[in-house]
């Protein structure tokens, strides 16, 4: 259940994740009317600001972010004016002990409540969007002044570490202030409404279960592609890279929830213990299979929607980079269910277009009994559309209508979510944050899943390291290096692109 009181402190208070999606997901629940009375949002950072500097910025800004068109002005404008007026600023320095003070002093003093008639407590979150180097010691410093107890959360951006033994010490040094069941690990592809759709699909029916299995399916791909180049964010991104900022999380998110065995039930940990047990069973890489299974890109200038682009390297500022804004491998879940069935797995910055989807690819029917229709068969698929136009399609063969013979033709049924659900589908963050407020943890990321999919990436980024390689380099506006077509091609398969 909501709470009545909350206090929402974000450290990173003015920085681009606040103002691009955490201000504008917690406005959308105050327009729906969702944010209780006295919830405060606190906004952190070193910024020279008062309470009041911060409100006009906010007041400034938020437009930018969520289209007042589409609303009634008089409600926007009342949703923005209570949003503002929910707003806190506090300057503070890390190293600075009495800011600390003043953070605790802020915390302690709920006068506002007192003016709702509540109690002097609030639920407090503290949400962590500053490095992650910072992670440890600000819970540290919150233990110190003692504003964390029970009911209180923490919540953490990736990248949570950059191998297993710094994803531990991050762990270690949040997991010494706040319990797990009080730690709140965003995968933000986790609150996409068509990822937990997926969980839908596959368990409240009946027809797909059967034949989710190696017995019937040929294999899996999971394909996030970015349009986007890496931006403004170049200096992040270098020391990171595709497998790092987006395999080690959200694809191997997507493979657990595509893979996993039905939960009982959907509880906090039901679903975890599940996704858990899926990275257990992948198939660890070795070096041979890293050399055979792995491709690494990295975009040079191209065209993307006839628009020419820069090369990674020109984006960067700077030549000679080895950072990978491409990965394309292949994986292998070892357990019953999926033995012997490759999962494809592929993303990259500057692609053809922005298309996250999962296609399951089923085996071709056993015998081809209509005469002629040899090869004119395609294999059924389902393609789960998760963005940027949520939906399902499944490839079925039809017989195409007239007098002759049998003529097979490939059709498709489609299921989009904007012309089935007249809803508006809300940001991943909108479902996240109230989660949090909840106290809600199912659909975030527990430690044993975060060093579970470290543990399987790492030997991946220790081979590329000691091969060090440049990766492979392809045009912008490609679906990739011609390497990541030959690893499917190899098995005799080829990626699905969605038309
Ligand atoms: C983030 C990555 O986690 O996800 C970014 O750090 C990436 O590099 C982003 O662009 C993609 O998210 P979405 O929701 O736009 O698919």
């Amino acid at each position: 259940a909501l709470p009545e009181h909350c206090d929402f402190t974000v450290f990173g208070g003015t920085g681009d994740l606040a103002f691009r999606k955490l201000l504008p997901a917690l406005f959308h629940r105050d327009l729906e009317g969702q944010l209780p009375d006295d919830f405060r949002i606190i906004g952190v950072s070193r910024s020279d600001l008062d309470t009041e500097g911060y409100q006009q910025l906010v007041r400034e800004a938020l437009p930018g972010h969520v289209d007042p068109a589409g609303h009634d002005p008089a409600t926007y404008d009342a949703a923005l004016q209570r949003l503002v007026g929910r707003l806190h600023h506090l300057v503070l320095d890390a190293e600075e002990p009495d800011d600390w003070h003043q953070l605790h002093g802020l915390l302690k003093d709920r006068g506002r409540t007192e003016a709702v008639g509540g109690p002097d407590e609030a639920v407090r979150v503290f949400y962590l969007a500053v490095a992650p180097a910072l992670f440890g010691p600000i819970c540290a410093r919150l233990d110190e002044i003692g504003v964390v107890d029970p009911t209180a959360r923490v919540v953490m951006e990736k990248p949570i570490g950059r191998d297993l033994a710094s994803a531990r010490a991050v762990n270690d040094a949040v997991g010494a202030v706040f319990e797990e069941s009080q730690t709140f690990r965003i995968d933000h592809y986790l609150g996409k409404e068509s990822v937990q759709n997926l969980l839908v699909t596959r368990f409240a029916n009946t027809f797909l279960e059967p034949l989710w299995n190696s017995r019937w399916v040929d294999h899996v791909q999971i394909t996030v592609a970015e349009s986007l180049g890496v931006g403004e964010r170049g200096g992040y991104y270098d020391g990171s890279g595709a497998l790092r900022d987006m395999v080690q999380n959200h694809l191997l998110q997507l493979l657990c929830l595509t893979a996993m065995e039905p939960p009982t039930y959907v509880g906090r940990e039901t679903v975890r213990d599940e996704k858990l047990k899926v990275l257990q069973a992948l198939k660890p890489m070795g070096p041979q299979d890293v050399d055979r299974d792995t491709v690494r890109g990295q975009y040079r200038q191209g065209l993307v929607d006839g628009q020419a682009v820069a090369a990674y390297s020109d984006d960067l500022g700077r030549a000679g980079s080895s950072t990978e804004t491409f990965v394309a491998l292949k994986a292998e879940v070892q357990n019953w269910r999926w033995a012997g069935v490759p999962f494809y797995l592929r993303t990259g910055k500057r692609m053809d277009r922005r298309v996250s989807e999962i296609v399951v690819v089923f085996k071709e029917p056993p015998h081809a009994m209509f005469p002629g229709s040899e090869g004119a068969t395609t294999a059924n698929r389902l393609h789960i559309l998760v963005q940027p136009d949520e939906g399902m399609r499944l490839h079925l063969t039809a017989k195409e209508p007239g007098p002759g013979g049998i003529r097979l033709r490939p059709v498709s049924l489609d299921l989009s979510y904007a012309t089935t659900f007249t809803q508006r589908s809300p940001d991943a963050y909108e479902r996240l944050l109230m989660d949090v407020v909840r106290g809600n943890p199912t659909h975030f990321m527990r430690r044993d899943e975060v060093e579970a999919a470290w543990s399987w990436v790492e030997p991946i980024l220790e081979r590329w390291d000691e091969l060090g390689e440049r990766p492979l380099r392809y045009p912008a506006g490609t679906t990739g290096p011609t390497a990541a077509a030959m690893l499917l091609e190899r098995d005799g398969r080829a990626w699905q692109e969605t038309d």
